[in-house]
Order: structure tokens, then sequence, then C-alpha cells
């Protein structure tokens, strides 16, 4: 079994450094990995992202992120993901990484995802420019995703978003922004996979749980949502047992 804390929207400052991490303290004694669905900072500053880093560096666990549209805003992502590669953290934008958890291996693909909103009610790549290159980004996304997801060698798959790819986890949410809090095009990679669990942040007023519609189960670990340092998912792997 894999015990996968998470959270998501830490949305970290200088003027709260410290103050996550001192709710960390017992993560190695409840679970093998902590997986953080993006907005660790509040303005996508590098000092920011400093801070970041030292509230989530030498955890006593494996710690696996993506950004989040806040980590964008200073158009400083690339050193922000610098800064936390560098504190050990493992950032992942459109690619995977395996671990191996007391013999289980534990496959995590993902990034940060855009919007685009869900079937029936979706943007379409038509008409203008800025249209288009709006959807283009989620499906270009949601393309490196389903083949991230697919090229993991692994016992349990876990797919990690910051955008939501479904619209149960975004309930309590106006319905006027779903567009802007994710895309149905994120599950159809996620069912096209055999992934086990999806993981998203971003929707801080929605709700944890939800299902693609293939049936696997998604998660909205943003802090608001959850109101606990972190959410503690325990996964048993068929594929393990099967081996
Ligand atoms: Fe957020
Ligand atoms: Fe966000």
């Amino acid at each position: 079994m894999i015990r996968i804390a998470a959270v998501g929207d830490l949305h970290v400052a200088p003027e709260v450094a410290g103050t996550y991490r001192e709710r960390l303290g017992a993560l190695p004694e409840h679970a093998d990995v902590l997986l953080v669905a993006g907005d660790l900072t509040r303005h996508g500053t590098v000092e920011e992202g400093k801070v970041a880093a030292a509230e989530l560096r030498d955890l006593g666990v494996p710690v696996i992120t993506v950004l989040g549209n806040h980590d964008h805003h200073s158009d400083a992502e690339d050193e922000i993901t610098k800064v936390l590669e560098d504190a050990g953290i493992t950032v992942l934008e459109g690619d995977g990484t395996v671990l191996d958890c007391g013999g289980t291996r534990l496959g995590v693909a993902g990034g940060k995802g855009f919007g685009g909103g869900f079937a029936g009610k979706c943007a379409s790549d038509f008409g203008e420019r800025p249209m288009k290159a709006f959807v283009e980004e989620t499906k270009d996304f949601a393309g490196r995703l389903g083949a991230a997801l697919l090229g993991l060698e692994c016992d349990v798959r876990v797919c990690l978003t910051h955008y939501a790819p479904v619209p149960d986890t975004l309930a309590g949410e106006p319905p006027e922004i779903y567009p802007f809090l994710g895309s149905y095009l994120i599950a159809e990679a996620i069912d096209a996979t055999d992934t086990d669990l999806a993981i998203h942040g971003h929707a801080h007023m929605g709700s944890e749980k939800g299902l693609t519609p293939g049936g696997v189960r998604v998660r909205n670990v943003a802090l608001p949502v959850i109101q606990q340092a972190y959410a503690v998912y325990a996964m048993e792997s068929e594929r393990a047992a099967a081996r």
C-alpha cells in the first residue's frame, strides 16, 4: 500500500515563511510521498518561490509538485522551477517520474494544465486567434500529459495537475468561471491511460471528491478545500500484487 499525501494552493509569501512547514513535522509517519498541486506562491516571484522551496525541502519523504497559474504571474516560472529543483523537489510539466515506495512503484505524471471547460460547455478552437491559442494550450498539454502517463512503468499511476479534469470537484465555485478552472481534455488523457488517481488544486471554493467519466477518482486538494495540512490517500496496487 502506498500512502499519498497531497495538498495544493499553499500561496506562500515571505510574511508567512515557515508557517506551513510547521504543520508537516509528522509527515513521514503518515505518508510515503507528498504531491503538491500548484499555486505554491501568491504572485509567482522568485522570492516567494524561495519561501516555497524552504517550506517543502528535506521533509523526510519525496516531494513532487507542479506549478499553478499564480506561479506564472511574474513570468519567473523557470527560475521558480530551478529554485525548487535545487531544494530536491521534483517539478513536473508535461512529464513524469517513478518512485519506489517499499517495493511498489508509484508513477506520477502531470503539469499545470489549463482551462477550456467541460463537455457541452467548453471553448472550441474557432474564430479569433487568441481563442484558438487558448484552446490549443490545453490540447497541447493534454497530449503531453497522456503520453507521460502512458510512459510510466509503475504499479500505481497518479495524475497531478493544477487545473481540474472534471467539474465535480468545482462544485461550490460560480459556474460562470468553470472554463477557467479546468478542462475535460485532462480527464480524457487520464481515462485513456489506466490511471488510478487524479489530484488537482486551483478551485479554492470547490469540493474534494469527484470522478472522471471513466471512473477514476479525482481529488481537489486545494488547502481551503481540504482544511488540513494535507490529505492522505492510501492506494492498494493490484498490479504490484500480480507481479
Ligand atoms: Fe490557488
Ligand atoms: Fe490557481
